[in-house]
């Protein structure tokens, strides 16, 4: 075979990968952004069995599938170990990362490096939607625990798990 075809799948495939404990707004904009790149995107929720999160790995896997019910070609699966063996199992050839500042820039660097050398996979970067970039999970939780309002920062299943968790409501 010549061709495209003979040089591996023709559906082009890429990876999400975080630890989305939970899910923000800025995951789900860097989510929909490659759903309309790619033809499937996995989302890819790393278990980390040294560090317990709020949720456990299934309501994380639960929310997100909540919040991309609408998404036809994005899949949510957990994983443990390297990120370059979830690609290669899947025929992945692409990460895709949100980029929100400079200073994410340095580790960010470092995984795509050493995970292209690890396997040959591609690190595409996506610059953060503004409205977002000051946002993270672990900032998320720190408000909400205390009281403040984040409900324009997360999917209103996310606002209301966190709720929950946190005995508000
Ligand atoms: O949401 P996070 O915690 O910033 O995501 C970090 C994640 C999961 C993308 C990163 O820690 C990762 O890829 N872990 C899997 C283990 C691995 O492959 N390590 C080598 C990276 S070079």
């Amino acid at each position: 075979m010549t061709g495209p075809e003979s040089e591996g799948s023709l559906v082009r495939r890429a990876v999400c990968p975080g630890s989305f404990d939970p899910i923000t707004n800025g995951h789900l904009d860097i989510i929909a952004r490659a759903s309309r790149l790619y033809d499937e995107v996995y989302v890819a929720v790393m278990i980390n069995k040294s560090k317990k999160g709020l949720f456990e790995i299934d309501e994380r896997i639960d929310l997100i599938r909540t919040v991309v019910a609408d998404y036809g070609n994005v899949r949510v699966e957990a994983f443990h170990g390297l990120l370059v063996d979830f690609c290669k199992q899947r025929d992945i050839p692409a990460i895709v990362k949100g980029l929100r500042a400079v200073s994410d820039f340095d580790y960010e660097l470092q995984m795509a490096q050493m995970n292209n050398g690890l396997s040959g996979v591609e690190t595409l970067f996506v610059p953060t939607n503004p409205t977002y970039s000051f946002l993270s999970s672990s900032l998320v939780k720190e408000v909400a625990q205390w009281g403040g309002d984040v409900a324009h920062l997360v999917p209103p299943a996310v606002l209301e798990a966190l709720n929950k968790r946190l005995n508000k409501g």
